[in-house]
C-alpha cells in the first residue's frame, strides 16, 4: 500500500491536546472553558489513563491539620530536586499549589476529611515543616485514590464543558512546518482504522512518562514515551532522562504501587534482621525521606545481604501495627492489592516491598506556561512556536533529580492550567488555518506504513524485553561507568534490532501487533536517552547515584542534560543551565546546601 492510499480525515480545531491524563484533561477543559474549539485525543478511554493509579495524595501547604506555608513546600521541592530543579518554576508550581486544590474541591473531587470537615493531609517522603525541621501533614488526600479520584472528576467536568475527545485513537507524529512551527498532529483511530490529520494553533503534549521502558515498574502498560518520541523526531531535544524515579515499595513480584502514604500513616521498613534500617540512613525522617534515599538505603541493605525472602531481593513493610480499620479507612486500595498481587493479609502481616521504577524527572523541555523550548547557545529558553508539554512528559523543571512524592498530581494540574492560560493569551479563536507544508503527512504516514509491513525476523516482544532487562539491569538505583557503558553498548545493538522486526497483523483495525510495534519505538527513544544522558553526568545527584562518582558536583554539573537526535536517529548531547533565580523577588533563590534528611 503507498502512503497515498490512505485516505485523510482533516479536522480544524484551535488546539489538540494528546493525552487524557490529568495534565491533559485539566488543559482541554480549562481550554474549552476559555472558548477554545479543544480537540483531546487519547489511546485509551480517558479514565483509565494512568493519573488513576496515582495514590498516596496531592501536595499543597494547606496547613490543615498544623501550620504550613508554600514557601516551606518550595524548600523541600528544591532540596528534594537535589538544586536540579528550577526555582523560577518551582516557585510557580507551590505558590499555586494551595488554589489547585481548591479548585480541584470546587470542581468535585471527593477528599478525605478531617473531623472538621476540611481536606484530610497525611505525612510524605521529604515534606517538612520549618524549611527542613521536622515533617509535616501536606498531602491531601482522598483515601489511597487520589489520582482515581481526581482523574474522574476532571473527566466529568471535560463532558460538561464539550471538550471534543477521539478516544483510542494512537497519534503517529507532530506536524512540524519549515520554520519548525508545529502545526498539529496525525493520528489513526484503532477502532475503525481510519487516519486523521488535525490541524490546531497549538498542540499540547501530555502524554505521560516512559516507565515501560524497564522491566519492573509502577507504571501503566500505556507509559511509553510518545510525547518524548514525537518530539525526539521532529528535531527536538529531551532533557534530563538519566534522572529516573525508584519508588521504594513496589510490591515484590508484580511491582504494582505501595503508596508512600503507608508509611505516611505510620508503616515502617524493616530489613532481615528485623531492624528499622532507616533510621541509621536519615535519623530526622526515617522512612519519610525522599524517595532517592530510601531506595538508596533499601538497595544497599540488599545488596549487604540483608533482604528478606528467600532471593533477599526484598524489604519488609510494616503495617499490621496500624490496624484494620486505618487500613480499611485510609489505605483500603493497597489493602486490597498486597491481597490480591502478594497474597498477604497487610493487618496481620509485613509486605515485601523493593524498589520500583515509577517516575520520569526528565523529558520535554518547557517553561512555566507550559511551551516547549528549543534551547540554543544563544537562548537557552528559546520558545518552539505551536507546541506545548505538560506533566510527566514534560521536564519544566519542578523535578530537577529527583521528585518528592505527590508533586506530581500537583504539576499536572498546575501546569494543566497554565498551558490553558497560555493558549487563551496567545490563540486568536477560530482563526483560519494556514495551507500545510506539502508532502508533511506522507513523510509520518510512510513511517506508519513502514512498520505497519515490516517483515522481519524479530518479534517486537524479544526486542522489548531485552530493553526492558538493559535497562533494568544497566540504568539502576545504582550505576557505575562500567555498567552504563555495557548498556550503552547493549541498547544500541537492541535498536538496530528494531529495523528487523515483523508485524504479524497488517490490518487497521485493533491491531495490537502494530501499535505495540509503534511503542516500541518510542520506548527505545527514551531508554537510549536515558543511557546515554546517565553515562555522561559524572557525579551523583537525586536519582542518578553514580558508584565512580558518589558526590555531587554543583561546580560543573548545575545543568539540564539535552538528548539530540538526527534524522537518522544518531544521539548527541549538549546541555542548558538550571535557572538559579526565582520567579518573583518575594521569595529568595535557596543555594545549593548538603541534602540531610
Ligand atoms: O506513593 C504514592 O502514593 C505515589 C505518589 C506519587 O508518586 O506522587
Amino acid at each position: 500500500m503507498t502512503t497515498s492510499a490512505y485516505e485523510i480525515i482533516d479536522h480544524n480545531y484551535d488546539i489538540v491536546v494528546v493525552g487524557a491524563g490529568g495534565a491533559g484533561l485539566r488543559a482541554a477543559l480549562g481550554m474549552t472553558m476559555a472558548g477554545l474549539k479543544t480537540a483531546c485525543l487519547t489511546k485509551v478511554f480517558p479514565t483509565r489513563s494512568h493519573t488513576v493509579a496515582a495514590q498516596g495524595g496531592i501536595g499543597a501547604a494547606l496547613g490543615n491539620m498544623a501550620e504550613d506555608h508554600w514557601e516551606w513546600h518550595m524548600f523541600d521541592t528544591v532540596k528534594g530536586s537535589d538544586w536540579l530543579g528550577d526555582q523560577d518554576a518551582i516557585e510557580y508550581m507551590c505558590r499555586n499549589a494551595v488554589p489547585a486544590i481548591y479548585e480541584l474541591e470546587h470542581f468535585g473531587v471527593p477528599f478525605s476529611r478531617t473531623e472538621a470537615g476540611r481536606i484530610y493531609q497525611r505525612p510524605f517522603g521529604g515534606h517538612m515543616r520549618d524549611f527542613g525541621q521536622a515533617p509535616v501533614q501536606r498531602a491531601c488526600a482522598a483515601a489511597d485514590r487520589t489520582g482515581h479520584a481526581i482523574l474522574h472528576t476532571l473527566y466529568q467536568q471535560c463532558l460538561r464543558r464539550d471538550v471534543e475527545f477521539f478516544v483510542e485513537y494512537v497519534v503517529l507524529d507532530l506536524i512540524m512546518d519549515e520554520e519548525g512551527e508545529c502545526r498539529g498532529i496525525v493520528a489513526w483511530n484503532l477502532d475503525d482504522g481510519t487516519i486523521h490529520r488535525i490541524r490546531s494553533h497549538k498542540t499540547v503534549l501530555a502524554t505521560g512518562g516512559y516507565g515501560r521502558a524497564y522491566f519492573s515498574c509502577t507504571s501503566a502498560h500505556t507509559c511509553t514515551g510518545d510525547g518524548n518520541a514525537m518530539v525526539a523526531r521532529a528535531g527536538l531535544p529531551l532533557q534530563d532522562h538519566e534522572f529516573v524515579q525508584f519508588h521504594p515499595t513496589g510490591m515484590y513480584g508484580s511491582g504494582v504501587l505501595i503508596t508512600e502514604g503507608a508509611r505516611g500513616e505510620g508503616g515502617y521498613l524493616t530489613n532481615s534482621e528485623g531492624e528499622r534500617f532507616m533510621e541509621r540512613y536519615a535519623p530526622t525522617a526515617k522512612d519519610l525521606a525522599s524517595r532517592d534515599v530510601v531506595s538508596r538505603a533499601m538497595t544497599i541493605e540488599m545488596l549487604e545481604g540483608r533482604g528478606v525472602g528467600e532471593s533477599g531481593e526484598a524489604i519488609h513493610l510494616h503495617l499490621e501495627h496500624l490496624g484494620a480499620d486505618i487500613l480499611a479507612d485510609r489505605l483500603p486500595g493497597i489493602t486490597e492489592s498486597a491481597r490480591i498481587f502478594s497474597g498477604v493479609d497487610a493487618a496481620a502481616e509485613p509486605v515485601p516491598v523493593l524498589p520500583t521504577v515509577h517516575y520520569n524527572m526528565g523529558g520535554i523541555p518547557t517553561n512555566v506556561h507550559g511551551e516547549v523550548l528549543r534551547p540554543s547557545a544563544g537562548d537557552p529558553d528559546a520558545v518552539v512556536p505551536g507546541l506545548m508539554a505538560i506533566g510527566e512528559c514534560a521536564c519544566v523543571s519542578v523535578h530537577g533529580a529527583n521528585r518528592l512524592g505527590t508533586n506530581s498530581l500537583l504539576d499536572i494540574v498546575v501546569f494543566g492550567r497554565a498551558a490553558a492560560i497560555r493558549a487563551e493569551e496567545t490563540i486568536k479563536k477560530r482563526a483560519p488555518h494556514r495551507p500545510l507544508p506539502k508532502g508533511v503527512s506522507s513523510r509520518i504516514l510512510d513511517r506508519f506504513d513502514k512498520m505497519r509491513h515490516a517483515d522481519g525476523d524479530e518479534r517486537g516482544a524479544d526486542i522489548r524485553l531485552a530493553m526492558q532487562r538493559t535497562m533494568q539491569k544497566k540504568a539502576a538505583v545504582f550505576r557505575t561507568s562500567e555498567l552504563m557503558a555495557q548498556g550503552i553498548e547493549e541498547i544500541e545493538a537492541i535498536n538496530r534490532r528494531l529495523a528487523d522486526i515483523k508485524v504479524s497483523d497488517r490490518s487497521l483495525i485493533w491491531n495490537s501487533d502494530l501499535v505495540e510495534a509503534l511503542e516500541l519505538e518510542n520506548l527505545m527513544l527514551c531508554a537510549r536517552a536515558t543511557l546515554h544522558s546517565a553515562a555522561a553526568r559524572t557525579e551523583s545527584r537525586g536519582a542518578h547515584a553514580h558508584g565512580d562518582f558518589p558526590e555531587r558536583d554543583d561546580e560543573n554539573w548545575m545543568k539540564h542534560s539535552l538528548s539530540w537526535f538526527d534524522a537518522d536517529g544518531k544521539l548527541s548531547l549538549d546541555y542548558r543551565p538550571v535557572h538559579t533565580y526565582t520567579l518573583t523577588d518575594e521569595v529568595d533563590y535557596i543555594p545549593p546546601a548538603k541534602r540531610v534528611y
